[in-house]
């Protein structure tokens, strides 16, 4: 088995080697298959994701994935996160579950990825007006809605639809589909909810909800909150899943300009994206559950400053490893 590693970015390669050093530790017999990726990547080759490395990506089991971005690159014409938005569509994996656990708190939010408004007709007009789109094809709801009903099946089976149907004619459509796909879950309890009361919901009584499905921006935006409410974006993982295919396993943070480089980092996001690669994309349910356990000692243990410690990076990934030599 093969896992193509992007270290990316920032604080990415500093959290990676962390994810690397478990995965190690954990599945000896994977060949980890590292390649340059968003920033880095344009530095050597003028391209974010460069031809060699969506191949890699593609012949992998999985793509774990470091976080990309550099702000020397903001105003650019080759930006960092283009290779990002390629790498998605490409691998078509439009189903980005982010899960939000602390406490009481166990939701998991399905962000679809591949389409809405990050993909919709943009351009410029004669008069100077720029547009972005938000676009969706019925069948692109429907088959991230059933994938949200799956999903809500395994857990409290209850799915939360988040939309804008009080004025987008997309938000309309996606809840009529919601609503078809609902007919084949009578065992899901489906309600909707309009993505400006989500919001303050989730940063309310979080606690309220199992699993939610929403466009693709909304889940970025809503993922950060829920990520907030449950200990911070250090600890936020996701897998983003086709139907077949290598999934990409990476962090809900970015590359932290204002901290790379100091060492300081929190490695659990990026571990705990390598746990979901152990088990959703490696078969290995096991190792899985043996790292999520050690990422939740060393959070006690050895917290990083985000958390509220002095730990640095190297020394949270070292109690991790001593927790998985026990
Ligand atoms: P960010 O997520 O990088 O950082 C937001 C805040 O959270 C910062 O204060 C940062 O220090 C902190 N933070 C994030 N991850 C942390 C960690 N593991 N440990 C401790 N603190 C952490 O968001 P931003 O500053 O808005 O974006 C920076 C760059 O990252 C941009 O170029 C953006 O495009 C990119 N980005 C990439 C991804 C990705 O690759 N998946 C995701 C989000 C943002
Ligand atoms: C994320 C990031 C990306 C996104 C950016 C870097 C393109 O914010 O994965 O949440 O918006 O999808
Ligand atoms: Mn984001």
């Amino acid at each position: 088995m093969r896992v193509a590693v992007l270290p990316g970015d920032g604080i990415g390669p500093e959290v990676a080697r962390e994810a690397v050093r478990a995965l190690r530790a954990l599945a000896p017999e994977v060949e980890l298959d590292e390649r340059p990726f968003g920033a880095a990547a344009i530095r050597e080759s003028g391209d974010p994701l460069p031809a060699a490395t969506l191949a890699a990506c593609r012949e992998s089991d999985g793509v774990l994935k470091a976080p990309i971005g550099d702000p020397a690159f903001d105003g650019a014409d080759v930006r960092p996160e283009q290779g990002m938005l390629g790498l998605r569509s490409a691998l078509d994996v439009y189903a980005n579950l982010r899960p939000a656990r602390d406490g009481r708190i166990d939701l998991l939010i399905v962000r679809e990825l591949i389409g809405g408004l990050y993909y919709g007709a943009r351009g410029i007009r004669e008069d100077g007006t720029v547009f972005d789109t938000l676009e969706y094809h019925p069948r692109e709801v429907e088959r991230v809605a059933r994938r949200a009903f799956e999903l809500a099946r395994s857990r409290q089976r209850r799915l939360t639809s988040v939309d804008k149907a009080n004025v987008l004619d997309t938000s309309r459509m996606w809840r009529r589909v919601v609503g078809e796909v609902a007919a084949d879950y009578p065992d899901v309890e489906v309600g909707h909810m309009l993505v400006d009361n989500a919001a303050m919901q989730l940063a309310s009584r979080p606690e309220q909800f199992d699993v939610l499905v929403m466009e693709n921006m909304f889940g970025d935006i809503l993922s950060d909150l829920a990520a907030a409410v449950t200990g911070g974006l250090g600890l936020a993982p996701s897998a983003s899943l086709g139907d077949n295919g290598p999934g990409i396993f990476e962090p809900v943070h970015g590359s932290a300009p204002d901290i790379a480089g100091s060492g300081i980092a929190n490695p659990a996001a990026m571990l705990r994206s390598a746990a979901l690669l152990l088990e959703h994309a490696l078969a290995m349910p096991e190792e899985a559950r043996r790292l999520e356990r050690a990422v939740e000692v060393a959070m006690r243990e050895r917290p990083t400053p985000d958390l509220g410690g002095t730990a640095t990076t190297t020394e949270f990934g070292d109690a991790v490893l001593e927790q998985l030599s026990r």
